[in-house]
Parts: structure tokens; C-alpha cells; sequence
């Protein structure tokens, strides 16, 4: 199986800094594109906090901090990715400017560079067909907080390389992760599931079912959920969340899929969730408070 020493990861926000993370953790030479060096520093920020804490909690020795920042590389250029073995994107979800990146890389990197994409809605086809390498192209979908979650959805597509497919495999065993295999349908698995139960979860706020508290006490005391769909639809951003319905309902028209109006109305209004200190919940204070917007 062809041996991945070099990773390269297309952007540094809030999934792009996780992952990042983690390779260098893992022991990986890790290259971070972002367009600017000041969104670079920001990302590099983040991940030096997730560092630090976990030498806090005395899970991670402060020499090994050091190592695996030493080991992250940030740079503006694509053409600096060039070496990569494997290339994992976790840009925002457009379609055009993913494949953008894809077709420029498709030019710079060796044949053998896989690609990859942390897409949550998109199919990985689509990204796939923009480039002269769709046998060496898979999705590796990771989950926030990336350093936290244990799990990786590994996507392969109708012309997925078999090699290529398990050497991304074990590439996100080597992470620390436990990676599942998924067909490659929007939301793939996990956001199958979950994005149509958030988007209900907006529905039922929107009847007036109960309050944005109490549906969010609901599902973490009566099913055990570390999160209530509220807090989590903060927590994923709301813009985010917007994207990600828009694709998956233009991929299988299911109305359980299709946003409801309110998620809309928060988007325009900059409600886009924690990020933004202000979502379902008000963050501006010392602990959340939930907005009136029904
Ligand atoms: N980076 C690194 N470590 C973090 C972290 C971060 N951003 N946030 C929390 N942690 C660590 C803490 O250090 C702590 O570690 P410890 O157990 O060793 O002390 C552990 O996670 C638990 O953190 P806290 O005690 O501070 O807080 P909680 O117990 O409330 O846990 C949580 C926080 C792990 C985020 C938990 O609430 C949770 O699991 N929430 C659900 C998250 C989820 O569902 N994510 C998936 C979203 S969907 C997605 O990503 C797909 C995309 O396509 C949309």
C-alpha cells in the first residue's frame, strides 16, 4: 500500500485547523493552504489553544506540543502542496470553488497524490469529475471538534480506486480515528440522519412545539445526547447548516431535507451561531441564553 508521509489540508477554519491538527499530532509533515496569511495565523491560533489544553489536561506533553506544531506549515500558495501524498480539502461548501482548487492541484501534484474532501453534503463525484484523477479521489469526512471525535466516514466513489480507497482508510486509522466505509449520496451517513433531525427540531420550534430550551433539554436528557439540536445547530454554524440542507435537498427533493423559512431568516440576519455569538442562543454573556425568534 503506497505510504502517506506527506499531508496537505486545504484551508484552516474551523474543520481545516482539526484536521490539520490531528496529522500533525499523528506525526504527519502538515501543509495548511489558507488564502490569506491572516485567516493562516487564525487557524495556527486555534490549534496552538486545542494544543495547549490538552497539555493542561496532561493528556499531551509539552515537548510533543512543540513537535506538532513544528510540523504544521501554513502557506497562501497552492502550488507549495505540490509534495503531498494526500491532499484533504475542508474549504467552504461551494462546488465551484472546490473544484477550482482541485483543478489547479490536479496540475501541481505528483500522479500518485490522492485527493480528498471533508465535504459534508456535496458528492464526492462531483469534485471527482472536475479533475484527470477521479480513481484517486475519495471523501474523508471528519466531525467537530475534529481533535474530539472519534469518527471519519471514508466515501468511495462508483470509480474509487480500490488501493486508493484503503490507503485513505488506514490513513484515518493512523489519525487516531475510526473510520467507517460510506456510499457516496449526499450527507453520506451521519448527515443523513442528523441534518433532517435538526431541521425538524426548527419546524417544531417554528409550530410551537416547545421552546428552543426545553426541545434542547428534551434530546439531551431524554435520549442522552451530549448536545440539544439547538446548541449543536450553533455549534455547526447556522450559515453552515443553511448550505448543507440547500444541497441535500437539491440532491434527493425529499421535503425533510429543505430548509425551513426561520433557519433563512437567521442567515440573512447574521444569526449564524456561535461563531457569531449570536444563533438560537445569545453568547454574548456568561452563559447561553435562548433568542426570541418565533
Ligand atoms: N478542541 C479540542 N478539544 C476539545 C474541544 C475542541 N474544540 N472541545 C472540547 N474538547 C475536549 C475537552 O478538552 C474535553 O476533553 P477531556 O474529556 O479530556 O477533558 C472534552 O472534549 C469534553 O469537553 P468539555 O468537558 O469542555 O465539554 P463537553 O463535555 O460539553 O463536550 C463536546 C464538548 C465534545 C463538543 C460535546 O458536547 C459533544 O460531543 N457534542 C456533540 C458534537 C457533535 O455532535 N459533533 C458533530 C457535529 S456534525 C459535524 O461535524 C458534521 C458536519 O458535516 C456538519
Amino acid at each position: 500500500m503506497p505510504t502517506i508521509r506527506r499531508v496537505a489540508v486545504l484551508g484552516c477554519g474551523l474543520m481545516g485547523s482539526g484536521i490539520a491538527e490531528v496529522a500533525a499530532r499523528a506525526g504527519y509533515e502538515t501543509h495548511v493552504r489558507e488564502v490569506s496569511d491572516d485567516l493562516a495565523n487564525k487557524g495556527l491560533a486555534s490549534i496552538r489553544k486545542s494544543l495547549d489544553r490538552a497539555v493542561e489536561k496532561g493528556k499531551l506533553g509539552a515537548e510533543d506540543r512543540d513537535a506538532t506544531l513544528a510540523r504544521i506549515h501554513t502557506t497562501t500558495a497552492l502550488e507549495a502542496l505540490a509534495d503531498a501524498d494526500i491532499v484533504v480539502e475542508a474549504v467552504t461548501e461551494d462546488l465551484g470553488i472546490k473544484n477550482e482548487m482541485f483543478r489547479t492541484l490536479d496540475g501541481v501534484c505528483g500522479e500518485h497524490t490522492i485527493f480528498a474532501s471533508n465535504t459534508s453534503s456535496l458528492t464526492i463525484a462531483d469534485m471527482a469529475a472536475a479533475t484527470s484523477r477521479p480513481e484517486r479521489f475519495v471523501g474523508l469526512h471528519f466531525f467537530n471538534p475534529v481533535p474530539v471525535m472519534k469518527l471519519v466516514e471514508v466515501v468511495r466513489t462508483i470509480v474509487t480506486d480500490e488501493e486508493v480507497f484503503r490507503t485513505a482508510f488506514e490513513f484515518a486509522r493512523s489519525l487516531g480515528k475510526e473510520p467507517v466505509v460510506a456510499k457516496d449520496t449526499s450527507g453520506f451517513i451521519v448527515n443523513r440522519l442528523l441534518v433532517p433531525y435538526m431541521l425538524d427540531a426548527i419546524r417544531g420550534l417554528e409550530q410551537g412545539l416547545a421552546s428552543i430550551e426545553d426541545i434542547d433539554r428534551g434530546m439531551t436528557l431524554g435520549t442522552g445526547y451530549p448536545m440539544g439540536p439547538f446548541t449543536l445547530s450553533d455549534f455547526v454554524g447556522i450559515d453552515t447548516l443553511y448550505r448543507i440542507s440547500e444541497i441535500m435537498f437539491e440532491e434527493f427533493r425529499e421535503q425533510r431535507f429543505a430548509p425551513p423559512p426561520l433557519l433563512k431568516r437567521m442567515v440573512t440576519m447574521g444569526y449564524i451561531g456561535r461563531k457569531a455569538r449570536r444563533g438560537f442562543y445569545d453568547y454574548t454573556g456568561d452563559k447561553p441564553v435562548p433568542m426570541k425568534l418565533v
